[in-house]
């Protein structure tokens, strides 16, 4: 059973160093948080899954890294400048300010007051000035979504990689949203990082790419043990679309605090390589772009038989990596009762989630030998790239035991006397099921390697 409460979680997070407000010490900063030492390994895990299954598992997508900071025109020519807005309502009385459609009564949900404003757009983009003088022309935006600068690159990648359609383009990176109600945990924050898929296609193929899409994400976050009852596919209703979008299944997920929506996967259609180029009456565009005077290129694509040129269309799977994070540990989370009628608080994470990996525990500190068998051993166990192997010198097996179930550390490997005076095996010990074995220390790598898969 995941976990019954988003607070349960949050506390976890905090008391074992996955997750922590931002700037707690002088008050925190609201909807920014900072991942501890558990945290930054859980996130690089799930997003390094993401790009083994996005860019090295297939052979037709390259990766891209590209900046936050991004020139206005970018954003004005993907449309984000005149319609990335959420309805804003302030109370008259308590001055706070709220997304209208997050309330669910015509009234404060702070002071109670029903004297709220008419709702007015607000739009979410973070504003910065680049340079030392802060005039309006030294104007740029953080980026809202990694997505466009996919697309303003894209004539960059082409002509690098010679791809032919169908190919994708990936990227995982920071987003900036300045959310009006940001709320639940890493749930709706102002800064979080995207995992985008940008899939560009022939036209009138693109409704079939779109359906294997939603396929391959569903059984993608399966794998990354999300159960397949916590998630449901919802087709958004025409009038709720974004502006770029022909069609979009949103991943909804059981969060703690409700079903809401973990990825996106749309279909863009033409609308961004087409707002973005110029020369637009010339590619015959299906989708109603923004008129361009300003692009010094085309992205379009030839037709190698009529050598007309077009536009591709483009299907994207837009993942959010907190609320992925979040969406694992909830799924990982569990309370046991043992036979002896003690608790337990074990992360069920996938292995290859795991911030730590096997925790290497010498039973004795002071121990000069079992302290340097131990050492050799994690050092050995990290030479396989597996990931982190904790050198875990407390000394207290039992609750060492109890603190790697409650972050998910699947093996621990314990080294004691039999193994420096007797036969050179190690106990290890399976965060699951409990269960410990001997095993002869020439065998571990291979032991952990099988286990760990
Ligand atoms: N490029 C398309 C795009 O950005 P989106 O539905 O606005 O689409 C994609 O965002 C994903 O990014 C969402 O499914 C969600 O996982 C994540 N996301 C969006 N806003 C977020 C926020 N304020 N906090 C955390 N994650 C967010």
């Amino acid at each position: 059973m995941p976990a019954q409460s988003m607070d349960e979680l949050v506390a976890l997070c905090k008391r074992r160093g996955f997750i922590f407000q931002s700037s707690e010490i002088y008050g925190g900063l609201q909807g920014v948080y900072d991942y501890g030492p558990l945290g930054v390994e859980l996130k690089n895990n799930l997003k390094a899954a993401w790009w083994r299954a996005m860019v090295y598992e297939r052979d037709d997508v390259e990766g891209l890294d590209a900046a936050i900071l991004t020139n206005t025109k970018v954003l004005h020519y993907s449309g984000h400048e005149a319609t990335f807005t959420d309805p804003l309502v302030d109370c008259r009385s308590c001055k706070s300010r709220w997304r209208a459609d997050h309330l669910t009564e015509p009234k404060c949900p702070s002071c109670g007051s029903t004297d709220l404003t008419d709702p007015r757009p607000f739009n979410l983009m973070f504003k910065t000035a680049v340079g030392p003088v802060d005039d309006g022309a030294s104007k740029a935006y953080l980026r809202p979504e990694t997505a466009q600068a996919i697309f303003v690159n894209f004539k960059h990648v082409l002509d690098a990689t010679s791809r032919k359609l169908p190919f994708g383009i990936a990227q995982i990176g920071k987003a900036f949203r300045n959310e009006i109600t940001p709320r639940n945990f890493i749930f709706r924050v102002r800064e979080f990082e995207q995992m985008e898929l940008e899939f560009f296609v022939q036209p009138g193929t693109d409704e079939e790419w779109h359906q294997r899409w939603v396929e391959s994400r569903v059984a993608w976050w399966h794998a990354q043990g999300i159960r397949p009852e916590a998630l449901e596919l919802l087709h958004v209703p025409a009038d709720e679309l974004a502006h770029y979008s022909k069609a979009t299944v949103d991943l909804m997920y059981r969060f703690p605090h409700g079903l809401e929506e973990l990825e996106g996967i749309a279909n863009r259609t033409d609308f961004d390589l087409g707002s973005h180029s110029r020369q637009q009456q010339e590619l015959g565009l299906s989708a109603e772009v923004i008129d361009n005077r300003e692009s010094n290129t085309r992205l379009a694509v030839q037709d190698l038989d009529t050598k007309s040129w077009f536009v591709p269309y483009v299907i994207e799977p837009s993942a959010g990596v907190d609320r992925g994070v979040l969406a694992v540990l909830n799924e990982a989370y569990r309370k046991e009762t043992l036979d002896n009628g003690s608790e337990r608080t074990v992360l069920g994470l996938k292995p290859h989630l795991a911030p730590i990996k096997v925790a290497v525990m010498p039973l004795k500190r002071n121990h000069e030998g079992i302290m340097a068998k131990a050492k050799a051993i994690k050092q050995a166990l990290q030479a396989l790239g597996l990931g982190r192997i904790l050198f875990e010198e407390t000394g207290n097996i039992g609750k060492g035991y109890r603190r790697h179930d409650e972050v998910g550390t699947p093996l621990c490997v314990t080294v004691d006397f039999q193994t420096i005076e007797d036969d050179d095996t190690v106990t290890v010990r399976d965060r699951d099921s409990m269960a410990q074995e001997r095993v002869a220390v020439t065998d571990l790598a291979s032991y952990v390697s099988e286990k760990l898969r």
